[in-house]
């Protein structure tokens, strides 16, 4: 199954992908995470992209086809992949079409914007492996400290409440008219926010048949 996760910053893309990725045994590819590791390690990538990111703005496009094409194209890749968080432009979709990059189905998280502002002030995500926790929702068993890996939990740089209104701003300008791109496609499912993770990937599951 190839599946794209559309939906805005905060809606839950990542914490679902995890869930996905184990319940359909494909992998994940989030292009916010190859980001921030290519940010981590200093690669050419990530020095370009940093800036964009600090500001809540879109990387480029070229760049993140050139990540995706290269991604797809391994191994590991060849029963499936989740996208989380990409494509988030018309132009980023168009260019996977024209790559030969096709999907089965795109899901979209709806979340309304106060839920959203309400609830990126307690994300936390650890700074070693980059694992996502919430305060209060997805609380870790040690407060401060990631279950998986024993490192810290951090507030995420673009998590501040007035860049997480620009990546609001940009998500409905650019990325929201993907949810038309992919309906005229018959692709697209929509599924609310539940109140917690769990009923979330349900909803999910169901939208997809399964
Ligand atoms: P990216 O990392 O992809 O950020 P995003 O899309 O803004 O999404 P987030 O990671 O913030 O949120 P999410 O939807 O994954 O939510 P999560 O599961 O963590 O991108 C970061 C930046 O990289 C972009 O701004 C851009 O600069 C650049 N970039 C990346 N891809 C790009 C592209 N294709 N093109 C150009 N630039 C690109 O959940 C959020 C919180 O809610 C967590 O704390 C979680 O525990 C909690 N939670 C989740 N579900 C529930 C629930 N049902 N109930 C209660 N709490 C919940």
């Amino acid at each position: 199954m190839k599946l794209i996760l559309l939906g805005a910053p905060g809606a839950g893309k990542g914490t679902q992908a995890e869930v996905l990725c184990k319940e359909l045994d494909i992998p994940t590819i989030s292009t916010g995470n190859i980001l921030r590791a290519a940010i981590k390690n200093g690669t050419p990538v990530g020095l370009q992209a940093k800036a964009y990111m600090d500001a809540g703005k879109l990387v480029p496009d070229e760049v993140i086809i050139g990540i995706i094409t290269e991604r797809v194209a391994q191994d590991d890749c060849k029963n499936g992949y989740i996208l989380d968080g990409v494509p988030r432009t018309i132009a980023q979709a168009e260019a996977l079409e024209k790559a030969g990059i096709t999907f089965d189905d795109v899901i979209s998280i709806e979340i309304s914007d106060e839920t959203i502002m309400e609830r990126m002030s307690g994300r936390r995500v650890c700074e070693h492996c980059g694992a996502s926790y919430h305060l209060v929702a997805v609380p870790p068993k040690t407060p401060g400290v990631c279950d998986k890996c024993g490192g810290k939990l951090i507030q995420r740089h673009d998590d501040e409440p007035e860049t997480v209104k620009a990546r609001l701003e940009v998500y409905h300008r650019e990325t929201e008219p993907l949810k038309a791109f992919y309906a005229q496609r018959g692709l697209l499912k929509s599924v609310e926010n539940q109140p917690t993770v769990a009923e979330t990937s349900q909803a999910i599951l169901h939208a997809l048949g399964r």
